[in-house]
């Protein structure tokens, strides 16, 4: 084989075993020979560039970002759907249907869930993908190719071998609502923002210039259908189609189906909406298509729609309530959260009486106001949002909403940094709804894992300052419990015995349930696989904590931040006194680096470690730190303002370092957990 030939071999492997795994949900191959056909792929792409091919999945990653999107006239319009909301108008429908094409029986309907995403159309030449675009007005869309090339659901290349020699795909791009919600959690640890909804963050995902971006959004595409010229290659009927669709590697709804007649669609509609809370991704409704190809043909279209097809919605999850008080939640980082208090009202199967309003500059957005009457609406599982208000409804008096300008539990001062959406509380473990929700937080199942700690019990002991921070968890004894309201003795030793058993926990769970701020579960497991040992992390620097796949400048910062507070390092050594400890397998003490046994001495005031934190850095490496200077000592570790220590150390002629030299000095002997960190050391 040469080199052009195994070069088109690996790329059509890797997308057809991208088709079994991301689309068919059915891998033949082990992830590891994957990762060795996409190493060798990419070997060989490096080593020939003039053979790299855009379509090549090595490509997915996305390209360099654009200036602007370039406008695509799409050859064949794409067309909205009329919609139906009542089983009378389906009855018109299929009424029409059957006059237009002078059919006495059943008129057999494909009928498939109708996707809450964004339509996008796939040009594919020769079964090769040349050109992806939105819907724009539905005449000339924008040319989105180098985000759609990201979507392992977007074949590059066609599979089987029969392909019309140009065809156009068209079908949705959306977001699963696992991945959804996932992705959430992950802007949240990243103080970025949140998306409102899966549709939402899929056209923001979408419509991104920089494709890198796109690249790292869950998104999936599906197919409903295709534009194309007769030709040889075309089926008769639309089920066809979506089964061809399918073979190419495209996904397909599972939940499509051949029904018939006017009972068949309304059987079809109860079904779908019966489940559709539980399905993956997010659905408005039902369409329903003739299947017959001609027949389509024949009906043709009228205006800006298909007279073959229809929409069949669902009730919108939308009701219309009262805002009865807007007020300030403080979250576990300080940060304030309008919510809206509103008069009960059942909207997507729940009875909803609070919605978070996300910040201030979203309340002034909508103008939202107490007294205001608002349109509620959920979406799925998705958290209840005021989507507008009534103006025409608004109370004459109905006062502007302003943030408050202190906490309104601890009446700490409000800070909002430059550039960030949020208001937060700058009083720390001194507010009392901070510190209820770090300790809610380090109780949690995924962090600490306290069976039986709930918010009310929280509250109860924060507020009777029995719990001031977690390491008092620890110290709680059964005197004190048994004077809590509705604590029986039996909850009381249950909670104990909870408490006794968290202790015995992994570094990754115990970094989480420390809470610092944008350090979720993902980057508290990363950081244990990378530090191995907490010491490490709490001496590490920023360029050290960059190091981390996953941690960027933020969090870098956050965490230093966090390391630098000497309560939160007091707090780590009560709990550890107490015994918290984990088992992770940690690498070996360092007995056996140059620094083995060396003695330090600090003094003065270092740049940007405190001594406690230079303590511990120097422990982790093997060394040990004394507090007096003598001839034993091997380095004085002097910062600002170092006085005696310093001029004693002179007078012996000992190595004087200051902090970037210590910094130098550990480097090589801390846990380095990548063949990078090796090769950064001197
Ligand atoms: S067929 C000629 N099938 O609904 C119209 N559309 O109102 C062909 N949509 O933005 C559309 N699921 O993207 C069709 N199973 C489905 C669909 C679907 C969602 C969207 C479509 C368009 C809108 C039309």
């Amino acid at each position: 084989m040469n080199v052009n030939e195994r070069l088109a071999f690996l790329r059509g492997e890797i997308e057809r075993h991208n088709v079994c795994y991301y689309v068919r949900d059915a891998p033949l191959i082990s992830d590891a020979e994957y990762d060795r056909l996409f190493a060798e792929l990419q070997a060989l792409e490096a080593d020939h560039p003039e053979l790299a091919s855009a379509s090549s999945p090595t490509q997915r990653v996305g390209a360099a970002p654009l200036a602007e999107f370039a406008p695509v006239a799409h050859a064949r319009p794409m067309l909205s759907l009329n919609n139906a909301f009542s089983d009378e108008e389906i009855a018109a429908f299929d009424r029409r249907v059957r006059e237009a094409l002078a059919v006495d029986g059943d008129v057999a309907y494909s009928a498939e869930p109708k996707f809450d995403g964004l339509a996008v159309a796939l040009l594919y030449e020769n079964g090769v993908f040349v050109r992806g675009a939105t819907r724009g007005d539905g005449a000339i869309g924008e040319d989105i190719t180098a985000n759609l090339r990201t979507l392992r659901t977007v074949p590059l290349h066609l599979l089987g071998a029969r392909w019309p020699e140009t065809i156009e795909v068209r079908g949705e791009v959306l977001m699963l609502r696992a991945d959804f919600l996932r992705l959430n959690e992950r802007q949240r640890e990243l103080g970025e923002k949140e998306f409102v909804n899966p549709r939402n963050a899929a056209a923001g995902s979408l419509r991104q210039l920089d494709p890198r971006v796109t690249a790292q959004r869950p998104l999936r595409f599906f197919a409903y259908g295709i534009a194309a010229d007769d030709g040889p290659f075309l089926p008769r009927a639309h089920c066809t189609v979506l089964q061809w669709l399918a073979d190419w590697g495209f996904p397909v709804a599972r939940e499509q189906r051949r029904v018939s007649g006017l009972a068949g669609l309304l059987a079809y509609y109860r079904e779908i909406g019966e489940r559709r809370a539980a399905l993956a991704y997010a659905i408005d409704g039902v369409v329903y298509k003739v299947d017959d190809l001609r027949a389509q043909q024949q009906l043709g279209f009228a205006s800006r729609a298909p007279r073959f097809a229809i929409a069949h919605k669902f009730p919108a999850e939308e009701a219309i309530t009262e805002i009865l008080e807007i007020s300030v939640q403080v979250g576990r980082t300080g940060a304030l959260t309008p919510v809206a208090r509103l008069a009960p009202v059942f909207v997507g199967g729940v009875t909803v009486s609070n919605a978070t309003l996300h910040n201030a500059d979203e309340v002034q957005r909508k103008d939202l106001r107490v007294g205001d009457t608002v349109v509620v609406r959920r979406a799925g599982d998705v958290i209840p949002e005021v989507v507008r208000v009534l103006a025409e409804k608004r109370p004459r008096n109905a006062a502007e909403f302003v943030m408050p300008q202190s906490c309104p539990v601890c009446g700490s001062c409000i800070v909002r940094a430059e550039g960030e959406a949020v208001a937060r509380c700058s009083g720390g473990l001194f507010c009392p709804a901070q510190r209820k929700q770090a300790v809610l937080h380090f109780a949690s199942r995924r962090a600490m894992n306290i069976d039986g700690l709930g918010e009310r019990l929280v509250e109860q002991l924060v507020e009777a300052s029995i719990v001031r921070t977690p390491a008092d968890l620890y110290r709680l004894a059964p005197p004190a419990l048994a004077a809590l309201e509705r604590m029986a003795e039996k909850s009381a030793n249950n909670l104990l015995t909870a408490i006794e058993n968290s202790k015995r926990t992994t570094l990754a769970r115990f970094i989480y349930a420390l809470g610092m701020r944008n350090v979720g579960e993902a980057t508290a497991r990363d950081l244990a696989r990378h530090f191995g040992r907490l010491q490490a992390l709490l001496a590490a620097d920023e360029a050290q904590l960059l190091r981390v796949p996953e941690v960027g400048p933020t969090v870098a910062q956050c965490i230093r931040q966090f390391c630098r507070e000497a309560h939160n390092l007091e707090v780590i050594r009560e709990l550890q006194e107490a015994g918290v400890t984990w088992d992770d397998s940690l690498p070996a003490p360092h007995t056996d680096t140059a620094l083995a046994g060396k003695v330090f001495v600090l003094t003065g005031t270092l740049p940007s470690l405190t001594r406690e934190a230079a303590r511990q850095m120097i422990e982790a490496a093997g060394g040990k730190v004394s507090s007096s200077v003598s001839k034993k000592t091997d380095f004085v570790v002097a910062g600002g303002e170092a006085g005696s220590k310093l001029s004693k150390a002179e007078s012996l002629g000992l190595t004087v370092i200051d902090e970037s030299g210590l910094r130098q000095l550990l480097a090589p002997a801390l846990p380095a957990s990548s063949a990078e960190e090796e090769r950064c050391s001197p």
